[in-house]
């Protein structure tokens, strides 16, 4: 008996323990108690982080949709697998079971055949929270495609870098997407990137608004009369362990996003395990997690955990603002809801709001909480433990990141004693190592630094696409022999990991992973603008909200500085999207830098945040006297 669900805090040690002195062992047995496979391994794991070469249960032969879809149709073939809650309260849900969903994963799978997609191709799915969209990453996995979903709020712009970077043969789209009380034209977005997006041969639109969309001839087709006539019936194609079964895009220190891989068995292996454990998930729950597939999250844990599981798991199209700010309670209510869980963004915006929108609804079923994607602050954290929990649901505070796959730091409710911004243990196969200023590892309690990874745990990421020395380079170069997080953490006297924040470029927003250098790559391509940087600085409802510094052109200094304001936001919106827009920009005749000419972001970041009295000494830098001016005129 293998220790897959962990039920008591002792057995938490003791499988913490085992799983620390005997990886190999340990993964061994629950990859095989718990899983499908067409063959077994010849080796559990093969790995050296100086090259970097990872690789979880090589020569093992397998397919995922197997281990989410079919393995469940005999006994659970009537049970739900997707929960689908549309964006409009007034049009039903719909309860799509394990065998409903075999069908059409299936037939979804023969259409992508049809259109000549196979194993190793790759598919951009840019959809709304719709069930095409959890559909055809399982279509893509069922005939071993490869898929990259690209969150549908990118624009044109980002997701044509996208669907560039990794040669994209088809897209998958809808002709729009509702948005609370919007809609948004999808396909015309879509339209727009492939005019530079050479490898797409083909693209498949789900109707979903009706809205008025162009077809083109030869490149376009609607989904629905092609799933109609296509078989419900799809063999799997038989994949190895380390098979890439994704690639999902990151922001890193450059404008070009880093395209992380994920391979089959491993993350198959993970994302399920810690679904099980972090949620506690027993068969009649239902759980529901906010966030949108286009992210990890939406990934590992509305997709692959869940389904290995049997489980059922909410898929939501629309906002938590509309019809009004008790619509998450609603759906909590309607549904029964078991585990719930979303971003420290959505609790401080919902915290804002009347009370009444919570305490209206019946949240009795609610069992387990949690939260993703940023650090939770101590307010947020109590309005969510008081009003959404009454107290009695822990809250489990995840932390992880797109390259990790899965869960890696995070209590396990009613099991780890929770403390409000806490993280807390490490979860089994997980070896955390804090890293101090020289580089060296900081042991025992009470201690702070950049919290990196000793040891391969199954779903950590393998490359990035088309780019292993940048892998090497973000990842691995920093501290020898360990994964580098980008992340700082202390750990408090009981071991418990808090984290405190990025330590490099990367900017969260929302919850939301920003780098700043696409940020200002196209800040600087604005006719009026000489260079730009872009720091973060606290923010109520966002946690961090972006602040650039920007300096002009002779020629653009005349401009109106609103209409300057709007133009540059305007970039930012059609290169990224408008999740990347700035809170603030202040125009300054310089920024502060370095000798060598590298921007001083530290001084540039302090006066963002308004900590002006402890700047460091700024003498040597080339250009001092500009950084009195920039605290005078801060924002
Ligand atoms: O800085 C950490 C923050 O989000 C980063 C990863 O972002 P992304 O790759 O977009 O994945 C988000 C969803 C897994 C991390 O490096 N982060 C994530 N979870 C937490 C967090 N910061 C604090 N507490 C968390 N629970």
């Amino acid at each position: 008996m293998s220790n897959y669900h962990i039920k008591n805090l002792e057995e938490y040690f003791d499988v913490y323990r085992k799983s620390v002195n005997d990886p190999e062992l340990f993964w061994e047995e629950i990859a095989e108690e718990h899983f499908v496979w067409r063959k077994k391994w010849d080796k559990v794991l093969n790995w050296d982080f100086k090259k970097p070469e990872i690789k979880w249960f090589e020569g093992a032969k397998l397919n995922i949709t197997e281990n989410c879809i079919d393995r469940h149709l005999t006994a659970n073939g009537d049970k739900t697998a997707i929960l689908f809650e549309p964006n409009d309260p007034k049009e039903p849900a719909q309860h799509i079971s394990y065998n409903e969903l075999s069908e059409r994963v299936n037939q979804f799978a023969n259409v992508l055949k049809s259109k000549g997609v196979k194993k190793g191709d790759r598919v951009c799915i840019y959809l709304p929270m719709i069930p095409e969209l959890a559909i055809s990453l399982l279509a893509c996995a069922r005939i071993g495609a490869i898929h990259s979903v690209v969150f549908a709020g990118f624009s044109s712009t980002a997701l044509a870098t996208r669907i560039n970077d990794s040669d994209c043969k088809l897209v998958v789209t809808s002709d729009g997407s509702f948005r609370g009380a919007k809609s948004i034209d999808l396909k015309g977005i879509v339209d727009e990137a492939l005019i530079s997006c050479p490898s797409i041969q083909s693209v498949l639109v789900v109707k979903r608004t009706k809205s008025n969309i162009e077809m083109k001839e030869g490149r376009d087709e609607w989904l629905q009369p092609l799933l109609e006539n296509a078989s419900k019936i799809c063999p799997v194609e038989i994949m190895d362990a380390e098979d890439p079964l994704f690639i999902l895009y990151t922001s890193g220190s450059t404008g070009q996003p880093k395209g992380m891989v994920h391979t089959t068995g491993g993350y198959m292996v993970y994302s399920a395990f810690t679904f099980k454990n972090v949620f506690q998930y027993r068969n009649d729950d239902v759980y529901w997690c906010t966030a949108d597939i286009g992210w990890i999250t939406g990934h590992s844990y509305i997709v692959y955990g869940p389904l290995a599981n049997g489980a059922t798991t909410v898929m939501f199209e629309g906002v938590p603002s509309y019809p009004d700010y008790g619509r998450f309670w609603e759906i909590v209510e309607k549904h029964k809801v078991s585990q719930f869980y979303t971003a420290p963004t959505a609790i401080r915006a919902l915290a804002k709001e009347n009370l009444d929108y919570v305490t209206k609804y019946d949240l009795s079923s609610l069992k387990v909480l949690g939260t993703v994607g940023e650090p939770i602050n101590e307010e947020a954290w109590h309005w969510y433990n008081d009003n959404v929990g009454g107290k009695k649901s822990p809250i489990v505070d995840t932390w992880w990141q797109t390259e990790t796959g899965g869960i890696m730091i995070s209590p396990l409710p009613g099991i780890t004693a929770t403390k409000p911004t806490y993280a807390t243990l490490p979860l089994p196969g997980i070896q955390p190592a804090l890293i101090g200023d020289n580089g060296e590892e900081l042991k025992g309690n009470q201690v702070e630094g950049k919290l990196c990874v000793k040891f391969p745990w199954p779903s950590i990421a393998r490359t990035i696409w088309g780019n292993h020395d940048r892998y090497r380079e973000t990842y691995f170069s920093a501290y020898a022999d360990m994964y580098f997080t980008g992340d700082g953490a202390l750990r408090d006297e009981v071991g418990y990991y808090r984290i405190t924040g990025r330590v490099d470029d990367v900017i969260i927003v929302s919850g939301h992973n920003l780098g700043t250098a696409p940020i200002e790559d196209a800040i600087n391509e604005h006719p009026a603008v000489s260079e730009s940087a872009i720091v973060g600085f606290p923010h109520d409802i966002k946690g961090s909200a972006l602040y650039g510094y920007i300096t002009l052109k002779e020629t653009g200094e005349d401009r109106d500085q609103d209409n300057l304001r709007k133009e540059i936001n305007q970039i930012i919106t059609e290169h990224i999207g408008p999740i990347a827009k700035l809170d603030k920009m202040q125009f300054t005749a310089g920024l502060p830098k370095t000798r060598s000419g590298k921007i001083m972001r530290r001084i540039l970041r302090k006066v963002a945040c308004n900590e002006i009295e402890n700047l460091g000494d700024i003498s040597t830098l080339l250009n001092p006297e500009v950084v009195e001016v920039i605290i005078n005129e801060r924002l």
